[in-house]
């Protein structure tokens, strides 16, 4: 059994200093409880660290260049555990999966044309097409009966009008949590497919899924003009820092094009450490990964019951995967400013604000729940006697 409830001796310590860092240039102050990057307090699984001590234990570094034995767990992994097939002949290895993004915008498109995608959405899509000298298309989600969905009506319009070449999918989708249903994906690709853009999904978070939701890669769509980020064990297996991103692509022509461009910025260099992690993480994880997503759903249940009694004017939208739960204030009445007060300089907690996904959603935070319990648990004190304080 892996104990997510423990967070391993020294990690606070250890990490204190770069920790510190970043509070204060986002936050302006160091002295918060830290829910805002989307990582894990846990330690990985023990698979991953056996197979990471015993290349340290070699101390041999030489040249590995061998990725195929990566694409080939990552296929068996998403056979067994998602019931689709993957080429491993489709993948192209990057160094992060935003590299790869990145890669694919340029590639795909000119400059000035349009790149879509859905707010609110991880803040980098926005950097990473703009960096780019493309134009950012949002085209909202919309809440429909407490939930959030894609608009379609509103995609039509903006496919028509806005030189759309790309359309950056999130599935599941950060930061609210959605994982895309199978019709929901069939409406978009028909939508892509008619106007002819190009869906690069990022599937970054696919395998944290909760129960009673099923992952839909672009990729189980069989439609090849379509393409993933897909594999990354970076969220699944809480290995932020060191781990790969890998493009799939269908087309062979255009793999073919997209790799000479990696290979030809020497980009697919990759370095044993990663690759050894990526193995065993793929093909040992599993049992581990089925136990954190049991130990997530507690934490969730939790927090549900704890702001139904508690603090009911305080909405979660449930995840359906990812490790972050999307909370909405506005039912409090506070001004922007008065929210932060609360949350930052009262409740001391660092937690992501609602316009880096959104500048419409100032009265939203974006919570990582991948942290033990009883931290979460604190932290939710902490919020309720600051607002009772200040009410
Ligand atoms: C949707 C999404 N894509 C990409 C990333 C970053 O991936 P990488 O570090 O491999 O570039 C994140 C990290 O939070 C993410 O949420």
């Amino acid at each position: 059994m892996a104990s997510f409830e423990r967070l391993k001796e020294g990690y606070q310590q250890q990490f204190a200093r770069s920790e510190a860092q970043t509070l204060q240039e986002i936050f302006g102050r160091t002295d918060l409880t830290p829910f805002w990057i989307a990582d894990m307090d846990f330690e990985v699984a023990p698979a991953i660290s056996t197979a990471l001590n015993q290349l340290v234990e070699r101390g041999i570094y030489a040249y590995e260049l061998a990725n195929q034995e990566e694409y080939q767990a990552i296929a068996n992994w998403n056979q067994q555990r998602h019931h689709f097939a993957l080429d491993t002949k489709a993948f192209i290895q990057v160094p992060s999966v935003l590299t790869g993004i990145a890669i694919l915008i340029r590639e795909l498109t000119q400059v000035n044309d349009g790149v879509l995608i859905q707010t609110p959405v991880y803040h980098q899509f926005v950097q990473v097409i703009q960096k780019a000298n493309r134009k950012v298309i949002s085209n909202p989600l919309q809440i429909v009966a407490g939930k959030y969905e894609m608009d379609f009506v509103d995609l039509e319009r903006k496919l028509q009008r806005e030189q759309v070449k790309i359309i950056l999918l999130c599935n599941p989708h950060n930061p609210i949590g959605r994982v895309w249903k199978k019709e929901e994906l069939e409406k978009l690709v028909a939508l892509a497919n008619q106007y002819k853009a190009i869906i690069v999904s990022d599937e970054i978070h696919g395998d944290i899924i909760h129960q009673g939701h099923q992952f839909n890669s672009i990729i189980s769509l069989q439609q090849d003009q379509h393409l993933a980020l897909l594999g990354s064990p970076a969220k699944t297996f809480g290995m932020q820092s060191i781990s790969n991103g890998y493009i799939y692509i269908p087309q062979e022509e255009r793999k073919k094009k997209i790799n000479h461009t990696v290979e030809a910025m020497y980009l697919n260099h990759g370095n044993a450490l990663t690759a050894y992690a990526t193995i065993a993480a793929f093909n040992h994880g599993g049992p581990w990964l089925d136990e954190l997503l049991t130990y997530l759903a507690g934490n969730i249940a939790w927090i549900q019951q704890f702001l139904a009694q508690e603090m009911p004017l305080v909405k979660m939208f449930a995840p359906e995967g990812t490790y972050q739960i999307w909370l909405d204030f506005s039912a409090l009445g506070l001004s922007p400013e008065a929210l932060d007060q609360l949350l930052v300089a009262q409740a001391k907690l660092a937690l992501s604000p609602g316009t880096w996904f959104d500048q419409n959603c100032v009265l939203f935070r974006r919570m990582n729940i991948a942290s033990p319990l009883s931290k979460i648990q604190k932290a939710f004190h902490q919020l309720q006697s600051a607002y009772q304080q200040s009410s």
